[in-house]
């Protein structure tokens, strides 16, 4: 917790955040807030200008943040153009303590150090912090420059009156932790759609066993499931990702690995008493060995094998019983090979959900482990929606594009 002990907006949970540090005598205090951030869950990236590496060491900011921190433009290791990756990387971007002099090179668009590179390479929304001493403040130039800032979107976080380091008194101090963080999650609220707001996630197809090194399964890629996740978390929610199959995470997903439907069913246990949306694209097993065997079935004593399969029961109509589940938006997906939406129809009801998306895999272009999906999205509220063949990560897009306006406030 930052020193005021505030408690952290849950816009910035989970959230990318840069934190370019200008060289002032505040920048102590950005220490502070980094490590505040990043108890929260938010994975915190720092970069200072060299005046700023005399007013606090690059070894702090790697201490709290448990990241590397950028001091130039040319990082010994590390990516080659830093101030890109991290421009890219960042989902919001905080220069604090701004001085007047960054504030001017900022105005005029420089990218001769790691700091105002980074600014110009950024594509979320930015917010500064001035402090200065109170003279500077107060000049016209200081003024304007902010002035030209604020014209292209940027936050500006307006300093405190109070003691200065000078001696003076008068307005130019860092705001504390509390107001620096309530301006970035307001930046974040109004560029993320689904900043503060939960997203759990199934994905692939669960691996029922039949003994120690054999299970019964499907062919469920997870595809679908990572692409919702990323999608979501690309939109500024937190998300969980509960998943039986592994591809290259998107940052910032909590990832889950599970295999079997007991083990699923018990992560989205935990997971769902906070969540706001449930996409269940897993494919979850329908039928599962009624016994497991404790040792490896040796093919030398067993000519003929027979499985003896039992019901698994539906996760999802199981949890929307439980009484943290009532205030999620549940979503699950049907696979048909036939009279696509009546059967996903009759499914939605069946498992208490509040939309299903029905993918038709007798379809050779999108079937199984394909990059692309095509179906129909049917809401609880009677609302049908055609997703014609698109690649998978529009149609996480399109799912939900169409979830988000209806959840709670
Ligand atoms: O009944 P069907 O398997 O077609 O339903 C698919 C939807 O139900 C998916 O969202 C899937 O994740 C979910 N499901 C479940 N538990 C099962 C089987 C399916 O939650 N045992």
């Amino acid at each position: 917790m930052p020193l005021d002990s505030s408690p952290i907006p849950d816009e910035l949970k989970g959230l990318r955040i840069a934190l370019l540090v200008a060289g002032g005598i505040a920048a102590y205090k950005i220490v502070d807030l980094a490590s505040a951030l990043t108890q929260a869950g938010a994975d915190v990236r720092v970069a200072m200008t060299a005046s700023a590496t005399r007013f606090v060491g690059a070894a702090s900011f790697q201490g709290v943040t448990g990241n590397p921190v950028l001091t130039g433009l040319w990082a010994a290791d590390g990516p080659a153009e830093p101030h890109v990756f991290l421009g890219d990387w960042a989902q919001v971007t905080l220069l604090a303590p701004a001085t007047a002099n960054i504030i001017s090179r900022v105005a005029r668009g420089q990218s001769d150090d790691i700091v105002t590179a980074t600014l110009l390479a950024s594509r979320g929304p930015v917010v500064v912090a001035p402090a200065m001493n109170d003279a500077m403040w107060s000049k016209a130039p200081v003024q304007e420059n902010l002035s030209t800032l604020r014209g292209r979107g940027v936050t500006v976080v307006e300093p405190e009156s109070g003691h200065l380091a000078s001696g003076h008194v008068g307005a130019g101090r860092l705001p504390g932790a509390a107001a620096l963080m309530d301006a970035l999650a307001s930046a974040v609220r109004s560029r993320y759609d689904l900043a503060g707001r939960c997203v759990v996630v199934t994905a692939g197809g669960t691996r029922e066993p039949i003994d120690p090194v054999r299970f019964v399964g499907n062919y469920s890629s997870g595809k679908m499931g990572f692409a919702v996740a990323a999608a979501a978390a690309d939109r500024g929610a937190r998300v969980t990702l509960v998943t039986t199959a592994m591809h290259p995470a998107h940052p910032g997903i909590d990832v889950r690995p599970v295999e079997t439907a007991d083990e699923m069913l018990e992560e989205l246990k935990r997971e769902i008493a906070g969540a706001d949306v449930l996409v269940m694209a897993a494919a979850v097993a329908d039928f599962r060995p009624a016994r497991v065997a404790d040792n490896k079935i040796r093919r030398e004593e067993t000519p003929r094998l027979s499985l003896d399969l039992e019901q698994v029961p539906d996760l999802v109509a199981a949890l929307g019983k439980e009484k943290d589940a009532q205030k999620v938006f549940r979503v699950g997906f049907a696979a048909e090979g036939s009279d696509l939406a009546a059967k996903a129809l009759e499914k939605m009801k069946k498992k208490g959900l509040q939309a299903i998306v029905a993918n038709d895999i007798s379809r050779k272009d999108i079937a199984f482990g394909s990059d692309h999906n095509a179906g129909v999205m049917l809401f609880a509220d009677g609302t049908r929606e055609d997703l014609p063949r698109m690649t998978k990560r529009e149609m996480a897009d399109r799912i939900l594009d169409l979830v988000r306006p209806r959840l709670n406030s």
